[in-house]
């Protein structure tokens, strides 16, 4: 059995009056007619009400919410882990294709809505996320897990034979997910999955409904009872009974560097009561750079910056948030370009087709990124553009654009999450030393552009900025990995680094086992 070549899910362009434009419009159009929809937690397929409830808000407009979920409770997720544990004999010995097949799925056009109202993105943002990506993990993890149980030892003696066999982990894995991707709140179950783990899965509060639309689909689409087990609610409850479990097995987890780092400590203290060694597998902050060369060109570098800097209002992980830029391009067209493509950028509810940007998603996000604008001002920082917010009715902040002449002011250095970008502008002579700069300003190195059309600059970059991210693009803005095109991911503070989209990272869920037989 081969599988055959796989493709990336076409994206649909829900151009003006197509069918598929009106019909995600009536989507929604249901979505909120129906709403606030009740999201139980669901162990070995059964649904549980513990009765502790919370709500999921709509950041658009705070005063709905999109679900009311009954957060999991100390017996809940005992009860899950149990659950998973006795699901995961008969899982990791069905044949992997059949297991993989489980993770076939067909694109929903509820979960795009749900995406669009419950986490503020507009609908091109929510195709990329909840449409295409979330297949694409699935699609193409069935030719990573493939590529995997291929590897063999590459030499038998004569007289033996020698094998290599993929064992899924001892134990269950813990997997905890974001709010700002439904297609990570996919994969982070479904990698461990796909290769015979048994997973208790912790989403995001803010991405409850999407989330639980994600396991709902796993489940019809046929992972069975117990493998993937849903529990919403209180995340450090929930995540803190987990890690002290002695089949605790692994973390897969994609969130703030402060909560992964608590986490690894929290673990490394837990270590004696583990039958093994927990894989620790992250993906957390970042503080992306694009780099502006002076040969750069122009205009496909300001608009590469917009969407970088302001698509999903700036809570990509990937997001760019410090802007470098050579003072010939700066003052050549680069600043006049920036600030016109900026004023034109409407930002408002998610569900208007022209609305370039939606909310932040939540009230503490919102505080938090005004709080930074703020502190940039304070040390100095001019505001080119934006700087204001209003959460009246939704979380919405203007694009905001500070011009900063420290490169290491605070918003040059510290991750925001939300649309702000600050801009130091060096001299054009200083190009290397920028790159040095890049560098050494931040803790993190998740991903990074450079915009030139001198490949002697690009690969001079490439070579100095050798640790500074994880992916970096020429020419492109530092957001948009694809699935088995640009493997994701980044280390230093920015995670482990195991690349999301790629065979690397389900080598961290097996334990392999090596069989030699005479003969
Ligand atoms: N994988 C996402 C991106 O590259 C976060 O933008």
């Amino acid at each position: 059995f081969k599988i055959p070549a796989i493709e990336n899910e076409p994206m649909k362009s829900y151009a003006p009056g197509s069918a598929e434009r009106q019909a995600l419009a009536a989507a929604i159009t249901q979505m909120e007619q129906e709403l606030p929809f009740e999201v139980p937690c669901i162990v070995n397929g059964v649904e549980i009400k513990t009765g502790s409830l919370a709500k999921q808000p709509m950041p658009h407009d705070h005063a709905r919410h999109l679900c009311t979920y009954h957060e999991a409770d100390e017996a809940t997720v005992a009860q899950a882990i149990d659950g998973a544990l006795a699901a995961k004999a008969e899982w990791e010995s069905m044949p992997w294709n059949d297991r993989a097949a489980s993770f076939s799925r067909r694109r929903i056009l509820s979960l795009i809505a749900a995406t669009i109202l419950g986490q503020g993105k507009n609908t091109w943002q929510a195709e990329i996320d909840a449409a295409a990506e979330l297949t694409d993990f699935f699609r193409f993890g069935v030719k990573f897990v493939e590529e995997l149980y291929a590897q063999q030892p590459a030499k038998n003696s004569s007289g033996s034979w020698n094998r290599t066999e993929y064992r899924a982990l001892e134990g269950f894995v813990l997997a905890v997910s974001p709010f700002n991707f439904t297609a990570i709140g996919g994969n982070l179950p479904g990698t461990p999955a796909l290769v015979g783990n048994v997973v208790v899965w912790k989403p995001s509060p803010m991405a409850t409904y999407s989330n639980y639309l994600v396991y709902r689909i796993l489940a019809e689409a046929g992972v069975p009872p117990g493998v993937i087990q849903f529990v919403p609610g209180k995340p450090a409850e929930i995540v803190g009974q987990a890690i002290n479990h002695p089949s605790f097995a692994a973390l897969h987890f994609t969130g703030s560097t402060f909560v992964f780092k608590k986490l690894w400590k929290d673990i490394a203290m837990n270590l004696d009561k583990y039958k093994g060694y927990p894989r620790i597998v992250g993906e957390t902050g970042g503080k992306n750079f694009h780099i502006v060369h002076k040969s750069a060109e122009v205009r496909n570098a300001v608009l590469q910056t917009v969407r970088g800097a302001f698509e999903y209002q700036g809570q990509k992980c990937s997001a760019l948030s410090r802007l470098y830029v050579s003072s010939s391009v700066w003052n050549g067209g680069f600043k006049d370009q920036l600030l016109a493509e900026v004023a034109k950028i409407r930002v408002g509810v998610p569900t208007d087709w022209s609305n370039f940007m939606g909310p932040v998603i939540g009230w503490p996000a919102y505080e938090k990124i005004l709080g930074y604008i703020q502190k940039a001002k304070d040390a100095g920082g001019e505001v080119l553009a934006g700087g204001t917010g209003d959460r009246s009715k939704g979380y919405f902040i203007q694009p905001t654009v500070i011009l900063s002449k420290d490169p290491k002011s605070v918003t040059m250095v510290e991750e925001i999450f939300g649309p702000v970008v600050t801009v130091f502008v060096f001299e054009d002579a200083d190009f290397e030393k920028t790159l040095d700069l890049i560098d050494n300003t931040t803790e993190y190195a998740l991903t990074g552009a450079i915009f030139s059309t001198d490949r002697k600059a690009l690969i001079t970059a490439t070579n100095r900025l050798r640790n500074a991210a994880g992916n970096v693009y020429y020419n492109e803005k530092c957001t948009g990995a694809v699935v088995g095109q640009q493997p994701f991911g980044g280390a230093r503070a920015s995670g482990t680094n195991d690349k999301a989209g790629s065979v690397s990272i389900f080598y961290r869920f097996v334990s392999a086992r090596s069989i030699k037989e005479n003969f």
